[in-house]
């Protein structure tokens, strides 16, 4: 619902929107991890692909006439591209990009952020009485249990890495998830500790394509989890703590079902 509200989608769009969503991250997670795409889920993606285009075709239009006050209406006005404004294909990839990211990702790390709080029932019971401590609490549990295991780059040139070579054109792969709990930088890496200072996860990547959206994924997430501890101060888990149902992909992980009680 933030999401639409922020692009100008209007509110009765939500439930579409999220299949679309879903639909994006369900071609993504297949697409990373699979050799060879799997044409069912392509064909189902298809689909939602379509209907994306030709709603957000539309509604670029409306807002090529009459600007709203809108991200899309900003993307369009406030980006020129390399000869003049965006192309509509253009306008569409970035907002489908923005969907798919602005979804599924945020929602991992709300499960995981819980999940890790019923594990540490203490630091539960503290945000309770403190919720002012939150964005504490979230940067140890983005820490701890980031969604993206790792991103991807390609070498520019040849270059050396603590003592790896890396020749030009060959893979890296970047494990922020390794880096939350590297020994040498968090002390006691595996442990919850919202009073921790000094180093900052990098949960949200780093250097040009740091997180577009950090900073308002952050906001996102502290309103959230301070409303769920409002509302439902009893919140407690009902799945086996020891095992929870992970998502099956290292580029979106996550709790993927999680049943409460509150
Ligand atoms: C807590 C939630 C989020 C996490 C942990 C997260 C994480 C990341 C990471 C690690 C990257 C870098 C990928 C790379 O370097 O290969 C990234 C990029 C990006 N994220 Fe997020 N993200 C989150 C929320 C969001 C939201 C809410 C949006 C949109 C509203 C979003 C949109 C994007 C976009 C567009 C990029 C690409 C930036 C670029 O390539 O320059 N993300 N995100």
């Amino acid at each position: 619902m933030v999401l639409c509200k922020m692009l100008g989608i209007p509110g009765e769009e939500v439930e579409r929107f999220i299949k679309w969503s879903d639909d994006l991250a369900l071609f993504m997670q297949d697409f990373v991890v699979s050799h060879v795409p799997s044409k069912e889920i392509s064909e189902q993606v298809r689909g939602s692909v379509k209907e994306i285009y030709a709603y957000l075709s539309e509604a670029i239009a409306e807002r090529r006439k009459d600007k709203k006050n809108d991200l899309l209406s900003r993307l369009i006005s406030d980006t020129p591209g390399v000869d003049g404004e965006l192309t509509d294909e253009q306008l569409i990839a970035q907002t489908m990009h923005l969907i798919f990211g602005g979804h599924k990702i945020p929602q991992f790390v709300l499960s995981n952020t819980l999940h890790l709080l019923f594990e540490n029932k203490s630091v539960l019971d503290t945000l309770k009485q403190d919720k002012s401590l939150l964005s504490k609490a979230l940067d140890e549990t983005m820490r701890l249990e980031g969604p993206i295991q790792y991103i991807i780059r390609h070498a520019a040139e040849d270059i050396e890495i603590h003592g790896q070579q890396i020749k030009k054109n060959d893979s890296v792969y970047f494990f922020l998830a390794s880096a939350g709990r590297d020994e040498r930088v968090f002390e006691n890496p595996n442990v919850m500790d919202i009073n921790r200072t000094g180093f900052r996860h990098v949960a949200f990547g780093g250097g040009y394509h740091t997180c577009i959206a950090a900073a308002f994924a952050r906001a996102e997430i502290v309103e959230i989890l301070k409303e769920v501890l409002t509302r439902f101060p009893n919140i407690e888990a009902l799945y086996d703590l020891e095992k929870p149902t992970w998502s099956s992909n290292p580029t979106f992980t996550g709790i993927a079902k999680m049943p409460v009680r509150y």
